[in-house]
């Protein structure tokens, strides 16, 4: 949740008693524990050499070994084999930067930074991209949205995914500076047809076909891949709960993070469980996962028996017999975490064989206990409690004296999905600080973002501050390392904040660059882990922590050294790799200086947009 989607959903918030985002609430904290701004320019710190390990290795572009056989010359003895070209490292060297402000995206020496696409670029082929001049609905239905946030790449089949891909990208929340004027204040109550249709155009999913040309990524304009999908589309309805929701619902929204699958389709996670910005629309409608394919061969869908919440991303654990589970984080405050194993294994040989893979399993909510154990409870109608005449506990962390119990009746199936945050509380899942993202490694571990819970007052083992202003980051591995566990074993990988701030609560224990709020987070495929923060970005916080920014997370030692850093006002999130690593694309969300058109010469207003960022010597990131 960006502190943009909670202004839009204000309305929303008050009438469904919902907390306000509490990263803006820890200005408040922070007040009273200021550093003085000169500490705030220190060096980086030194780079941490990493193992990568785990994981299958990926051939790097351009790494044959056959291309000098033929200069071999005759008569001669037998050939030797060519020598094999030196194996690519993905040991983290690159030199960590200091924390700063200013509106500009900030890499570490020898690395390049791109602008690839911005709020209101053109999509759909034909498509006029905003230039300064507010769109026609029909004209904002083709560009990209705003506030872009999860993204994925994929391979289009036949190609190099190295040069040539197609990249997914989310879209939390509208660049309102882009619309029409006063969309900032846009009022779902008051607004006309044409305003409300562009609003919802500006949330949602743009596919676009992307390729590298000496060096430079670019959207291939016109590609019949380039797509929207917007709050006005139309989305089909699968699994258990379609009997409530109905076989269809107009528009998606509020697309925060997201996943992919094994079998090459993008989940778009929707963070609210209503459509602020046209309340005409039943609320049962939204909260859900929707499964996009990005080859556009069938309907995107909402999956239901994923659960309804505030969904931050996915990520998957694959076992060797193809059973899958997704990893889910409902960004509530307090919210719980979720895993949903299909019941049908995946079919790595028949892609449309997966294509309702979604519909039918078990949804679990996990419960943390105080020893470090865990355990899945099953959220399935009849067992854990989920019956006709549940006691929903309610929120009890948030408060001293607990609220008192709503009586929940789970009847079906459908009853357990359209409620699934009263299901997990009543099975006795624990309450947690704003589950974030999560990713899986190649080692099968898994790490999740808990980006903070200001008003937190009842701790536990694994939300062990009140007041979480700076937030925590866990990991758990599943018993057996199988996607299947009921059952898993968890740690706290460390706290955030910063041990210069003079309160004992906010100090953390980050070793290296600190941070607070860790919200993106992702374990590439050799094994590296990055988190990207999304603190609040008035000066009280970054006259500590600098502008929102990008990290790598050493899993051995712990050592968080920082990679890259926003531009004023921005959240860093997104990200994704080229297979060879050797590009990583992340999302510059919401600026609020002059960024991007300081870099990108011309005087539009701040933009959201996806960046690329390579290393000039074209050798993988990080390296
Ligand atoms: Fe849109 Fe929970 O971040
Ligand atoms: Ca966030
Ligand atoms: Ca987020």
């Amino acid at each position: 949740m960006s502190h943009l989607t909670d202004k839009y959903r204000e309305a929303s918030r008050a009438r469904n008693a919902m907390a306000p985002v509490p990263g803006q609430m820890m200005e408040d904290v922070l007040a009273q524990s200021t550093v003085p701004r000169r500490t705030l320019l220190r060096g980086g710190f030194g780079a941490a050499m990493a193992a990568a390990f785990g994981g299958a290795m990926l051939t790097a572009c351009g790494g044959g070994s056959d291309g000098d056989a033929a200069a071999t010359p005759a008569p001669a003895p037998a050939p030797a084999a060519p020598p094999s070209p030196p194996p690519v490292s993905y040991a983290v060297t690159f030199k960590g930067i200091p924390a700063s402000v200013g509106d500009q995206v900030t890499v570490p020496e020898g690395y390049t930074m791109d602008v690839l696409f911005a709020a209101g670029d053109a999509v759909v082929a034909g498509a006029a991209a905003y230039a300064g001049t507010p769109l026609d609905a029909a004209g904002y239905e083709q560009v990209a949205g705003g506030n872009h946030d999860g993204m994925h790449l994929y391979a289009i089949p036949g190609k190099d995914p190295n040069t040539n891909a197609l990249l997914a990208i989310n879209h939390e929340a509208p660049d309102s500076q882009i619309l029409y004027t006063g969309a900032a204040s846009y009022n779902p109550a008051t607004a006309t047809a044409d305003q409300k249709k562009i609003v919802l155009s500006s949330v949602g999913v743009s596919v676009i076909e992307i390729e590298r040309i000496d060096g430079k990524w670019t959207v291939k304009r016109n590609s019949a891949f380039n797509k929207r999908y917007t709050g006005n589309t139309v989305y089909q309805v699968g699994g258990p709960a379609a009997t409530l929701v109905g076989p269809t619902v107009v528009g998606t929204l509020n697309n925060c993070a997201s996943g992919s699958t094994p079998w090459g389709t993008y989940l778009t996670c929707e963070e609210t469980t209503d459509n602020y910005l046209d309340p005409s629309q039943p609320e049962v409608g939204y909260g859900w996962v929707v499964e996009i394919d990005p080859q556009g061969t069938f309907p995107a869908t909402k999956r239901t028996a994923l659960g309804r919440f505030d969904h931050e991303n996915t990520a998957y654990m694959l076992d060797a017999d193809n059973t899958a589970a997704i990893y889910m984080g409902d960004d509530s405050t307090p919210g719980c975490v979720y895993k949903f194993v299909p019941s049908a294994r995946y079919n790595p040989d028949d892609r449309a064989a997966n294509r309702n893979l979604l519909d039918s399993g078990t949804l679990y909510a996990a419960k943390f206990n105080a020893d470090g154990t865990g355990q899945w409870l099953e959220l399935t109608q009849g067992r854990n409690g989920l019956v006709t005449g549940a006691q929903d506990p309610g929120n009890y962390t948030q408060s001293a004296v607990a609220p008192a119990p709503v009586t929940t009746n789970f009847a079906t199936q459908a009853d357990v999905l359209v409620n699934t945050k009263a299901a997990a509380r009543v099975a006795g899942a624990t309450l947690m600080d704003r589950p974030e993202w999560v990713t899986v490694g190649p080692d099968k571990k898994v790490y999740m973002t808990f980006t903070n819970n200001g008003p937190r007052v009842q701790t536990d083992a694994a939300n062990p501050r009140p007041n979480n202003s700076h937030g925590h980051v866990l990991r758990w591995d599943e018993d057996g390392n199988t996607a299947k566990a009921t059952t898993f074993k968890w740690e706290v990988f460390l706290l955030a904040g910063d041990p210069r701030l003079a309160t004992a609560n906010l100090k953390g224990n980050i070793v290296g660059d600190t941070f607070s709020s860790p919200d993106g987070i992702g374990i590439d495929p050799q094994g590296r882990l990055w988190v990207e923060t999304d603190a609040s970005t008035s000066a009280s916080t970054t006259s500590t922590f600098g502008n929102n920014a990008m990290y790598h997370l050493d899993q051995v030692t712990r050592r968080s050294t920082r990679f890259l850093v926003g531009p004023n006002g921005c959240e860093i999130t997104g990200l994704t790799y080229s297979p060879d690593l050797t590009t990583f694309f992340i999302n510059i969300q919401h600026p609020t200086g002059t960024w991007p058109s300081n870099v990108q010469g011309n005087a539009l207003p701040p933009r959201s947009a996806t960046i690329v960022v390579r290393r000039s010597d074209g050798k993988p990131v990080g390296a």
